[in-house]
């Protein structure tokens, strides 16, 4: 018999999996169920990435690049946090990974030491548990509040800073809630793990979707970051498997030596075909899909807010609305599940991202045509009532 390691006993279960098979098991019955619950995009790859993605196949391009992935694309990623989210970056310090779970895999492998703490807040993406347990740390969730747009603070900094804390772990926007942190608060709450002498990784891979076409990456107010991103979301590649992380150039030859052997490369033709994802034409379609969910968001807020869910905080990026079913239910789990038994329709229980807030909401993802939505909304109103 073959003995799990110690560490599996850490590793959290996504529930919201089981909200996802109990929908396939609906949709192969052949009910015509309402996916609002998974976090991907329901576009796909961009015309001009299909066609490099295509070319780079035919022309024999499979071939292991270096770790740290194809200068040329380092290059485009560094000119893209230039044009589009304003922090001047060294392409030296872009490394190209398997998506943003790599490049939070290799980043709790290349800083977090056994024993070590990380603080996130509640809720959070569940996964980044599992990767800093995955490096022997553990994670501290700090309860967070609408107060603070449900992210990490200053002063949650100064107040769960223990012996073993060694950084923070956020994302902005993030998931599930879709907020941001102002700009105000993330300058805060970085000098308070910098003065600690702590690490902060950031979390960016949402920030390209921000509605505020001013959202600047947090490297404009600090260079010494754990920058991570992805082409999963904004660019539609989520089975491309591809992202990048910026970091300090100290870290650079760290963490390539790292994903020399745990990964050797990110997907060579991914990276092909990646590099067509910043030609205009490609751009210009990203930014008329990141107007579209901003129209989606635009109407289901307020057609929630008109049945009783309410949405502490506007979300201002990504595709997620972060709903309180309170008024209906004090568990959502349930809800959850009678809501796809009921009206055919997934969401994702709260108690996915967080004990806090747990019993009380539900992640709500727009990743749907409006025409679903507003089919959604009617459901919805109807199973309430
Ligand atoms: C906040 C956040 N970080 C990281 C990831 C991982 O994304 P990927 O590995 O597809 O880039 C996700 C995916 O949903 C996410 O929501």
């Amino acid at each position: 018999m073959i003995k799990l390691a110690a560490r599996m006993r850490e590793t959290i279960t996504f529930h919201a999996v089981e909200v996802f098979k109990d929908a396939l098991a609906l949709r192969n019955q052949g009910h015509d169920v309402i996916s609002l619950s998974v976090g991907e995009p329901d576009f796909t790859a961009a015309p001009l990435v299909v066609e490099a993605a295509n070319r780079a196949t035919r022309a024999g391009l499979g071939g292991y690049t270096a770790p740290a992935g194809l200068w040329a694309l380092r290059e485009a990623i560094a000119k893209f946090y230039g044009t589009h989210l304003g922090a001047n970056i060294n392409p030296a310090r872009v490394i190209v990974t398997n998506g943003a779970s790599g490049a939070l895999s290799l980043a709790a492998m290349a800083v977090v030491n056994p024993g070590d703490e990380v603080l996130m807040g509640d809720p959070c993406y569940p996964p980044n548990r599992n990767f800093i347990s995955s490096a022997g740390g553990t994670t501290r969730l700090i309860p967070t509040s609408a107060d603070n747009r449900f992210q990490l603070s200053a002063a949650d900094i100064d107040a769960n800073w223990g012996s073993q804390t060694k950084g923070a772990l956020i994302a902005s926007p993030s998931n599930p809630t879709g907020t941001s942190l102002t700009v105000e608060a993330l300058s805060a709450l970085i000098q308070a793990v910098n003065g600690r002498d702590g690490f902060v990784m950031m979390d960016e891979i949402y920030l390209a979707l921000s509605f505020d076409s001013t959202a600047r990456s947090a490297l404009t107010l600090d260079d010494n970051l754990i920058v991570l991103n992805s082409f999963s979301k904004y660019f539609a590649m989520t089975g491309w498997r591809l992202g990048w992380m910026i970091v300090p150039e100290q870290l650079v030859d760290p963490i390539e030596k790292l994903a020399a052997s745990l990964v050797i490369c990110a997907p060579t033709l991914s990276q092909h075909a990646a590099l067509a994802c910043f030609e205009p034409e490609s751009l210009a379609l990203y930014d008329s899909r990141r107007l579209e969910l901003k129209r989606r968001r635009d109407f289901l807020v307020p057609a929630l807010k008109k049945m009783g869910i309410d949405v502490p905080v506007m979300p201002d990026g990504a595709f997620y609305v972060y709903a309180d079913i309170s008024q209906h239910s004090s568990d959502s789990m349930s809800f959850a599940k009678h809501l796809l038994a009921n009206a055919h329709i997934a969401c994702v229980p709260g108690v996915d991202f967080g004990p806090t807030h747990a019993a009380s909401m539900v992640r709500i993802a727009y990743t749907n045509s409006m025409e679903k939505l507003e089919e959604a909304v009617h459901r919805l109103s109807k199973y309430l009532a």
